[in-house]
């Protein structure tokens, strides 16, 4: 992927935030018909974060953008341009990127969004790669940050059992060579698109008393369909990375793949013959966080001690579009 002339990148600091509030599945017993063994079999999640009234996609994208700017060791005002990946932005617009450049006083940087769905933050990080590598920027700040939460119908037990909020973020910079992003591959099937949306406030369908009525601003899912696109997405892409990059499954140190469903998760490690213990999850306690699904997971593997300098790292994931992502780094 790299010519002799272009500069490594990879994540130089990495960050995560979580809200405080949990909501467990006996929270949602009492909210729609469902239970805790459903939930649990069919999904592998026992727990999830709710954001305040007052935590919004910005203002934990935020904190998670200041986790991971520490840890990179720059200061604000080093972060030269700003992605954020999220379908729950503050407003339609501006960018939730801008209003956590004010934020963090990222003096003048570029920032926007991305709306990508689950896949938004590797969409990000493949992107800012390519800036830092082609010498466009030195840090790029990629922050995945979403609240569902608000866009949820409570009353659909399909979808509200499923979710959760949070952000992630990560400082792509320049690296040693031969470390970083190494391989990738991102793609979508806009044909599947009606599996996975929300259906008004856009321009297609504007906002109106009847679209509320019809709570037609939250979140619709064909569930089925979206787990049998998710087992091959993922699969697949993470194939195609590898390949990219000349790797096979077995080079791979651990896996951190978006943090959906359980079963998904197996499922796809099945079909790639990827042993249990070489694939990180906590979609157990966090639910799914949609874009900050990947980057909650690599801070939280990187704390605890799950991946080191020089680790082969695959992250995969699937979501609205529908579209898959998957980038393999050195880390
Ligand atoms: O980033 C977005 C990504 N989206 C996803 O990751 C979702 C992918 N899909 C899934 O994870 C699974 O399809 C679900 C977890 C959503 C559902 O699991 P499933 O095994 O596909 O169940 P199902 O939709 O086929 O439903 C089986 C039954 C149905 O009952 P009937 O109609 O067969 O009598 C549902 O009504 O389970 C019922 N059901 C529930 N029961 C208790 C659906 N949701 C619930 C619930 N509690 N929360």
């Amino acid at each position: 992927m790299r010519g002799s002339k272009l500069r490594a990148a990879g994540v130089k600091g990495i960050g995560a935030y979580l809200p405080e509030r949990i909501l467990t599945n006996a929270d949602l017993e009492k909210l729609v018909e469902t239970s805790d063994q459903w939930i649990l079999e069919r999904t592998g999640i026992r727990e999830r974060r709710i954001a305040s009234k007052d935590e919004t996609a910005a203002t934990l994208g935020t904190r998670a953008a200041i986790e991971a700017i520490k840890d990179a060791g720059i200061n604000p005002t080093d972060v030269q341009c700003i992605i954020t990946a999220t379908i729950t932005p503050d407003y339609f617009f501006p960018a939730t990127a801008c209003l956590i450049q004010d934020a963090i006083g990222a003096t003048g940087a570029a920032a926007f969004d991305l709306l990508v769905g689950c896949t938004g933050f590797v969409y990000g990080l493949v992107i800012a790669s390519q800036m830092v590598s082609y010498g466009a920027f030195d840090n790029v700040l990629v922050i995945g940050a979403d609240v569902l939460s608000k866009f949820i119908n409570w009353r659909d037990r399909h979808t509200c059992v499923l979710f959760g909020d949070g952000a992630g973020a990560a400082v792509i910079s320049q690296i040693d060579d031969d470390y970083g992003l190494l391989g990738f591959d991102i793609g979508s099937d806009g044909s599947l698109s009606k599996l996975l949306r929300i259906e008004a406030g856009g321009s297609h369908r504007p906002a109106s008393l009847m679209t509320v009525l019809e709570e037609a601003h939250s979140l619709t899912m064909n569930g089925s369909e979206v787990f049998k696109f998710a087992v091959r997405a993922m699969s697949d892409s993470t194939r195609r990375a590898l390949q990219a990059c000349g790797l096979d499954v077995e080079h791979v140190s651990l896996f951190v793949p978006h943090q959906a469903n359980m079963r998904i998760v197996r499922a796809a490690a099945e079909r790639l013959q990827i042993p249990i213990e070489r694939i990180f999850t906590n979609v157990e306690k966090y639910g799914n966080t949609s874009a900050a699904s990947i980057p909650i997971a690599l801070a939280e593997a990187d704390k605890l001690g799950r991946i080191k300098r020089g680790d082969i790292v695959v992250c995969t994931s699937f979501g609205g579009g529908l579209s898959w992502a998957s980038c393999v780094l050195r880390w």
